[in-house]
């Protein structure tokens, strides 16, 4: 029956597919790309074009990583609102002119990364609203002077790492972009850089990078063309020659503030004079990778009282000596990572009175450097990537206002009580990536203002009871892959404020999850706990559920990645978490969800329970989470997404099913998420004929769900299709289906039959009726063009069974007596002409129809014919030719139809020959009468049509009555 049914949609499908019923594309599912917040995702996809199926409502389009090698003219036609593109690694060598004509709202066009040669004229015409172009990595070699003549908005220029040479090319850039802010041409082939060679000052640009051209040899300003610069970034320069700083007025930098001259090969005077140009303006200085004279620099720029920050990364230091910094009074911020420090001097930063940010990140220091001790204004301190092995009690002595220690990637193995008992302003400590298996006392009485903590990545294998019970301004503890195995009763114990505990890799089980454990967390509002080795037996519900004291909880994150064995989820698990927004169990490869499992979340709006061994998902299970918007339920061996049709999900947004084991989806399923924008159904292999028909147009006219990688949905069914795109399956296809063919023959049969069936049935008689009304109206307009002249005078109709009353009684006394010229049909009919036609002919040349009515003759088939034929020229031609002969009674109450007519046309040429038994003569002389009346205007025609028919369903009842 079910087969029936979708047969029968099917055809219907076909049908309207086939007499282009379907209705125009507004495709929202894109071939290549997907949309996320309004913006065409389409990188790494191998794509060669841009594609042309994006809507014109997308406001970003990352075309990034892909093997595009052209942009043609059309590429772009419709993105009006566009503004952001990013065209990031691809092949690009040729851009097409007015290509970007069409994108009048683009801001940020980003083709780094490509094979551009030239910048050609009018290229970015149309881009007047652009403010950032980003060029950088390509093989730039010339830029026509009026390039970028249309980009009046520009702020923004990275030209870096092409492989420009000439200052006239910057020049045409500077003069056409007046709003030019920041220009990148670092990375060419410049070699001088002149004042002479600029036209006009550029009064708005704040930051130029020229790092990096190293056969840059002349840096020389005679006018002040950047009156405004303030960052001037010149690392790496002058590799092959020692370059040549000429500036005519130490006026004219005077406003750069941001100096890196990391690399720069200059002669120590060059650099005096640079720096002393900078004398009132400068605060931050980057000297890292300084080859030699570091210890002159750093004098002289510590001798710029401005100077605040100083970069000195990657210049070999070992040690810091007591007079390395020892002119360095307002440096506050220090940065001296990727060195070789070893410093166990006491002095080394002495002189860094102001210091509040110091940088030893990736040294060689094996223990928490003295000199850091007693750094009164020290607030941030980073110590990670060393090979420091332990902290002493003194190692952060007075270091009251630090906000900020961080000693991760170190060789830390265990904590002391007193670690870090003076830093009382402390917020972030990172200690994660050290061997720490023993926290101790260390967050039992200090710490009381510690927000972040991470422990992440040690080996820390048991939490004891009220291990952090000081930290009660903790909101954030990172506890994830160590080798927990133990959370003691009151392990959290003081965690008061701690919104965040990340628990995930670790070797928890069941009996750790427990209320004396979790119940102290009372404003966590995020619990992971994925990938430890929790395993429930049961469905059944448990005793102290694990979580009913966090009703602030919102997200909740268990069970384990690689946990072999089959579990369950306790269907009270959940209880008390009224809060829960977010809830993921994913590959714990539970078999099955009871019903009730939700019931306690009734706010939540995530769930994630992927990669388990589900098959089936009762759709009870989401009577109690009625908001939820998303759902995940990839790799769980679905096969059929019909829970989704009772589930009720109204408020579901986003569906990602992938890798499941149902090929078919239906209109049924889809239309119970009046909701969804989103689906994800990747991996699923389909079913190519029509049982997916409906999916196919859905996916391709629907307007509001997006179906993500749909033109990659392969066929898996029929065989023939396996590997081909469901969604290139074309609709012909479906209808030229031998299946389809067979089906369509069989159901037409079918209908006809039984529409044959119906008629028989119930309307025959009407149909032989209007068959041969039909027919008599044909013979009818024949005969009346013939305009023939009447050749008897009455044509007799009778029924075989009367024929010895025809001619011992009638015929003698009509043909003999009374002269009249009879038509009788054994005599008078033609042989061999059909005899209809014959019945047809013989009433249209006589002038009447004398019809001898008996019971025989209104059961004889031919009979009736005739009166037909007759009553139509009475009703049509408006002549009474009918002259009725009863040649027995008929009673009434067996004809209660005819009856009542009988009366009616009795008044007229009715004659009873059985009445008539003792009135013979009486009877003829009527007869005669009625054959004499010649061209009667018909009285009453229309109730004497009605009489026949009467008649004629009188003979019907006769048929029926014999069957
Ligand atoms: C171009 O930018 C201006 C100013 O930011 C804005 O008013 C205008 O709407 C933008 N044009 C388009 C087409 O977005
Ligand atoms: C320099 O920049 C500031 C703000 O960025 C601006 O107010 C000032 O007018 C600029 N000076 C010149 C000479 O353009
Ligand atoms: C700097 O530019 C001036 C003016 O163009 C020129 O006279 C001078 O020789 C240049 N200096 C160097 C070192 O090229
Ligand atoms: C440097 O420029 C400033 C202002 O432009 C001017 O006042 C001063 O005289 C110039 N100094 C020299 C040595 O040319």
């Amino acid at each position: 029956n079910h087969c029936v049914k979708l047969l029968f949609l099917r055809a219907l499908f076909c049908l309207l597919s086939i007499t282009g019923f379907a209705v125009p594309v507004t495709a929202y599912t894109l071939k290549r790309c997907r949309i996320s917040r309004n913006k065409a995702i389409c990188t790494e996809s191998h794509l060669t074009n841009i594609p042309q199926d994006i809507p014109a409502r997308v406001i970003g389009f990352d075309l990034s990583k892909n093997r595009i090698s052209k942009i043609k003219v059309s590429d772009f036609k419709d993105l009006k609102n566009l503004k952001t593109l990013y065209l990031i690694k691809n092949n690009i060598s040729v851009i097409d002119k007015g290509a970007f004509t069409h994108l009048i709202a683009l801001q940020v066009l980003n083709l780094n990364t490509n094979s551009l040669t030239e910048v050609e004229d009018n290229l970015f015409d149309g881009l007047s609203n652009l403010t950032e172009l980003r060029l950088a990595k390509n093989h730039i070699q010339a830029v026509a002077p009026s390039a970028f003549q249309s980009l009046t908005n520009l702020n923004f220029l990275d030209l870096g790492n092409n492989k420009l040479h000439s200052l006239t090319q910057v020049k045409s850039i500077l003069h056409y972009l007046p709003h030019l802010q920041y220009l990148w041409i670092g990375g060419n082939n410049f070699s001088t850089f002149q004042s002479s060679d600029f036209s006009s000052k550029s009064t708005k640009l704040r930051e130029l990078d020229l790092s990096g051209n190293s056969n840059l040899k002349v840096f020389n300003l005679t006018t002040d063309i950047f009156p405004n610069l303030t960052s001037l970034n010149l690392g790496h320069c002058g590799k092959t020659n020692s370059m040549i700083w000429e500036v005519h007025n130490k006026t004219f930098l005077g406003r750069v503030s941001n100096l890196d001259i990391s690399g720069l090969n200059m002669s120590l005077e060059g650099m005096k004079t640079l720096l002393e140009s900078l004398n009132s303006s400068l605060i931050s200085l980057r000297m890292s990778a300084m080859r030699r004279n570091v210890q002159a620099l750093i004098n002289i720029s510590c001798g710029i009282p401005s100077l605040s920050k100083l970069e000195l990364r990657s210049n070999g230091f070992k040690a810091v000596t007591q007079n390395l910094f020892h002119l360095c009074v307002s440096v506050s911020e220090l940065d001296l990572a990727s060195n070789q420090i070893r410093c166990r001097s006491d002095n080394c930063f002495r002189s860094l009175r102001q210091l509040r940010i110091l940088n030893l990140k990736s040294n060689r220091l094996s223990s928490v450097p003295f000199a850091t001790r007693n750094l009164p204004t020290l607030e941030e301190l980073d110590l990670s990537f060393n090979e420091i092995s332990a902290l002493g009690c003194q190692d952060f002595a007075n270091l009251t206002t630090l906000r900020k220690l961080s000693i991760r990637q170190n060789m830390i193995s265990s904590l002391k009580d007193c670690a870090f008992k003076d830093l009382r302003q402390l917020q972030v400590l990172r200690l994660n990536n050290n061997y720490i298996s023993n926290l101790n006392g260390a967050f039992k009485n200090y710490l009381p203002n510690l927000i972040s903590l991470t422990l992440n990545k040690n080996r820390l294998t048991i939490i004891r009871k009220g291990t952090f019970a000081s930290l009660q301004s903790l909101q954030n503890l990172s506890l994830h892959e160590n080798q927990i195995n133990r959370l003691e009763p009151g392990s959290f114990i003081g965690l008061t404020n701690l919104t965040i505990i990340q628990l995930q890799s670790n070797n928890l089980t069941r009996s750790q999850i427990n209320i004396s454990v979790f119940g102290a967390l009372k404003n966590l509002k995020t619990l992971h706990l994925m990938e430890n080795h929790i395993k429930y037996d049961t469905e059944d519900k448990i005793v102290d559920p694990p979580f009913s004291q966090l009703s602030k909880l919102e997200t909740l994150l268990i069970f384990a990645q690689h946990y072999r064995l089959k579990s369950h989820l306790p269907q009270n698990l959940l209880q008390g978490l009224t809060n829960l927004l977010v809830f993921r169990t994913r590959n714990i490869e539970i078999l099955s969800l009871h019903p009730d499992t939700f019931n306690y979340t009734p706010l939540l709006k995530e769930l994630d329970i992927s990669s388990n061994e589900l098959t089936d998902i009762p759709a009870q299970l989401f009577s109690q989470i009625k908001n939820l918007e998303k759902l995940y339920v990839s790799r769980t061996n679905l096969r059929s997404l019909d829970f989704l049709v009772n589930a009720n999900l109204t408020k579901l947004r986003f569906l990602q099913v992938r890798k499941n084991a149902f090929s078919v989806i239906s209109e049924e399923q889809l239309q119970s998420l009046p909701a969804l924008d989103y689906l994800d159904m990747q991996g699923n292999s389909f079913t190519c004929n029509c049982d997916n028909a409906w999916f196919l147009q859905w996916v391709k006219n629907n307007n509001q769900t997006q179906v993500y990688d749909a033109y990659n949905f392969e066929c898996n069914y029929p065989h023939a299709l396996k590997g081909m795109k469901l969604l290139n399956i074309d609709f012909h296809t479906c209808s030229v289906d031998i299946g389809f063919i067979c089906f369509m023959s069989t159901s037409c049969t079918v209908i006809l039959f039984l529409l044959a069936f119906f008629t028989y049935h119930f309307l025959r008689w009407q149909l032989v009726y209007a068959y041969y009304l039909l027919l008599a109206s044909l013979f009818d307009k024949k005969q009346r063009n013939k305009q023939t002249s009447h050749q008897y005078d009455a044509f007799v109709s009778y029924n075989i069974h009367d024929e010895p009353w025809v001619l011992r009684e009638l015929l003698p006394k009509l043909e003999g007596e009374q002269g009249w010229r009879l038509c009788l049909h054994h005599r008078d009919f033609q042989p061999g002409k059909p005899i209809l036609d014959n019945i047809t002919d013989a009433i249209y040349q006589s002038r009447k129809t004398l019809c001898v009515i008996s019971r025989r003759y209104l059961e004889s088939e031919w009979c009736s014919r005739e009166i037909q034929v007759a009553s139509f020229r009475l009703f049509d031609e408006r002549k009474d030719v009918l002259i009725l002969v009863f040649l027995e009674e008929i009673p009434g109450w067996q004809l209660t139809p005819y009856h009542r007519i009988r009366r009616l046309l009795r008044r007229r040429t009715y004659l009873s020959w059985s009445r008539a038994e003792e009135h013979r003569g009486l009877f003829w002389e009527k007869l005669r009468q009625a054959l004499e009346t010649k061209e009667d205007p018909v009285l009453q025609s229309k109730k004497t049509l009605v009489f026949l028919k009467k008649i004629f369903y009188y003979i019907l009842s006769q048929h029926l009555l014999q069957e």
